[in-house]
This record gives C-alpha cells, structure tokens and sequence, in this order.
C-alpha cells in the first residue's frame, strides 16, 4: 500500500536556525503517529508546516497523492485547503464566539455550508459530551471543557489529518487520561489520521501506532510503541523514552568493566570501540540488601542509597553507583519494610543482568552523532 502523507526533505529555518532539516516521513491511512522529542527539536514547526501555517523553505508534502507543498514548482495550498484539523496545547478557542461558533469555524473558513445546516457542529459538541455547552463563551468553561471543544473544532469538519500539539498538557492527570481516552476512542471511530505531539512517554506508548521520535528536526526513529520499548536505535532513544539508567563500559583485558571496576560479560564483542554505554530500564535493576543475596547470572554492583519514594506496589529506589546515579523500582512487598525508614547512604547492592542491557557506542551518544546507531548489543 502505497503511504497517504508523504512528507519529504521538509526543511524550515528561522534565520540561521534550521528548524526542520531535511525531515523525511510517510504515513498510513487512519495511522496514529506520535511524535516525541525535547523541547525545541522543531515538532510544533513541523505540525505548522503540515497544516499550512508555516511555509517550509524545501520539501514536499503529499497528501493522498496530491501535493499540498512543494518547493521546487512553488506549490503551496493554503490551509484552509488542506483538510487538515488541528488542536493544540492552548486550545485557542476564540474567546468572543460562542461555543458553537467556535466549532463551525472550520466548516466556515472551507465554506462546507451543508455541513453546517445538516447538524455537523451539533454532532461534533455530542462527541466530546458537550452538546449542552454549546451556547456558553470560552471564559465560561473549565479547562478540560475547552480543550474538548478544541477537539470537537479539530475533528468538525471530518478531516483525513488531525494535528495534535500537546492537546492534554494543560489538563490535570486524571482528565488528561480522560480526554486521552475519548481521542483515543474517536480515532478508533472515526479513522481519521493523527499526528500527536507529546512529552509524556506513557501517553505514547498507549496511544501510538508508531512512535517517531524527534532530535534536531529530524527523526532518530520510527516505529511501532512495542519495537521502540524492545530496541531504541540510539542511546539518545532510549534516554528519551524513559531507560534511564546509563552505564559506561571500557574494554579492559577481561572482557568490558564499569567506571567502579566491575566486570560484565558482554554476550557478543563490540568490535570498534574501546568505550559503550549501556541503558537499562528501571524496571530491570534488582535491589539486593548485601551481596550474599544476589544469585548467580546477575551482576551486583555496590551502591549507596540516595532516595526511596512509595508509589504503592513499588518504591521509586535512586540509589548512587560510583560516579553513576541508578533508578530502579522495588516491590514493597519485599523491601517496604526496610526501605521506609531507611537513612541517605545506606549500602545497598543493585543486581544488573547483562542480558537485559542495550549497549551503543559511548561517542555517538556522547557527541550527538548525525548517523543513527543500530545498538550493538541486542537484548535476548
Ligand atoms: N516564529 C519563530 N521565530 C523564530 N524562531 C522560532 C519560531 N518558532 C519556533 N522557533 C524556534 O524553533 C525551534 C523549534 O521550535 P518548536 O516550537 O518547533 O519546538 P518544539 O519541539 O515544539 O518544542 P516544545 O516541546 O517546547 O513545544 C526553537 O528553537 C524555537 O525557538
Ligand atoms: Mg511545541
């Protein structure tokens, strides 16, 4: 199958700084793509070029077979003329007009009039719940209610694309879980196609179908949530999606060793580099009281107890490695007892299992190298 949106060497500066560099992206029909990166790597820029609010220097965007920007015939469609939806972190509902008026604006501006008279507007509020507001102004609402209107105004006129930047950033934890599953459920309803920008790992790993993740306008890697967790491509991929813990290893005559001196087997050599890192999920340390405890197959590494935070089955452990900060998660029920009175410095012993490591060349991770490193090491 041929993809739906093409975008291709897509690049935007704002002066000297080049934003959007040499994007390349393609996308399935009704596909839920997340895109994911710190702040600044260019991901709102690139919503705004794929909406028509920016205007890219170069590149080619391609909706379904047509082309909606393309630098090299001086092609570029208005927004207006895209079917492109979009919602965004502030919710920007224009606070003089009425809910209503709010959500028929899309429908206005693309001068969908049957739409408009056939009930279109009442049955977008009715998706968010949110039929009985329609007659309020924005300064009547409450955050969440806004931020469904902004989604109702997105999906009004049923676009192939809807833009998402951040939509539930504002939104306190326990509605950001609702509002997430109500997009959630519409995509699932309504087959529209999504780009979802977002900092909170979790909310792309439930809501993706792909996961692109952004560095310096460009991507580092795209893929499914599930092969993204099993095998980030970089170093720079697996701190973002939340493997926090970074070893260094140094070859040394036995095999590779940690900056405190312990030895690990690497199942496989690592031909061209004297120095690696190695990432690990918190979920993959083990707490030990003492060395006598750790079984064989696990490495221990000695460590002194920098903090503990209850978090109901499991204890957000940090703990100091050497010179290297470890977070792992600990089951209250083995350790609670222990851990909740335990003092700063307490010496504690961190089991690590080799096979569980992801191992990339420290001097990419450590200069941001342009080529995207495959890992050298792959977990079991
Ligand atoms: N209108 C503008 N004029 C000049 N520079 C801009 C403009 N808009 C964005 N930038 C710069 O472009 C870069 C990328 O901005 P962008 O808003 O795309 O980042 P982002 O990935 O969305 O970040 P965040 O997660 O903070 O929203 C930033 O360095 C920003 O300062
Ligand atoms: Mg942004």
């Amino acid at each position: 199958m041929s993809a739906k949106f093409r975008v291709e060497g897509l690049t935007k500066s704002y002066g000297s700084n080049v934003v959007v560099d040499h994007l390349d992206l393609e996308m399935e029909e009704g596909e839920f793509l997340v895109l994911l990166g710190p702040s600044g790597c260019g991901k709102t820029t690139t919503l705004r070029c794929l909406a028509g609010l920016e205007t890219p220097e170069s590149g080619v965007i391609d909706f379904k077979g047509r082309h909606v920007f393309d630098s090299g015939r001086r092609l570029n469609v208005p927004a207006h003329k895209r079917d492109v939806g979009m919602v965004f972190q502030s919710y920007a509902l224009w606070p003089n007009m009425t809910v209503r008026k709010n959500i028929a604006y899309p429908l206005k501006v693309r001068k969908m009039r049957e739409a408009l008279a056939g009930g279109r507007v009442e049955e977008a509020a009715a998706m968010v719940h949110c039929e009985h507001l329609l007659d309020r102004y924005p300064s009547q609402l409450s955050g969440g209610q806004q931020q469904r209107i902004a989604v109702a105004r997105g999906l009004v006129s049923r676009p192939d694309l809807v833009l998402f930047d951040e939509p539930l950033s504002n939104l306190d934890a326990r509605l950001r879980d609702t509002v997430r599953t109500e997009i959630h459920r519409l995509h699932e309803s309504l087959g529209f196609g999504a780009v979802f920008v977002t900092h909170d790992q979790s909310e792309a790993f439930a809501l993706g179908d792909r996961l692109a993740i952004m560095r310096a306008g460009r991507m580092e890697q795209v893929d499914t949530p599930q092969r993204v967790y099993a095998d980030p491509a970089t170093d720079y991929v697996a701190e973002f999606i939340g493997m926090s813990n970074r070893l260094e290893l140094h070859r040394g005559a036995e095999g590779w060793r940690t900056n405190a001196g312990v030895d690990i087997a690497l199942e496989r050599d690592l031909p061209d580099s004297d120095a690696v890192v190695a990432r690990l999920w918190p979920d993959d340390l083990e707490l030990y009281r003492d060395l006598a405890s750790v079984p064989s197959g696990v490495v221990p590494l000695e460590a002194e107890l920098l903090s503990s935070e209850f978090g109901g089955r499991t204890y957000d452990v940090t703990v100091a490695a050497g010179q290297e900060e470890l977070r792992l998660r600990a089951s209250s029920a083995l350790h609670g007892s222990w851990l909740r009175g335990a003092e700063e410095g307490t010496k504690v012993v961190v089991g690590l299992r080799p096979e569980t490591m992801k191992v990339y060349p420290l001097d990419a991770a450590a200069a941001g190298a342009e080529a995207v490193a495959r890992p050298l090491v792959a977990a079991s």
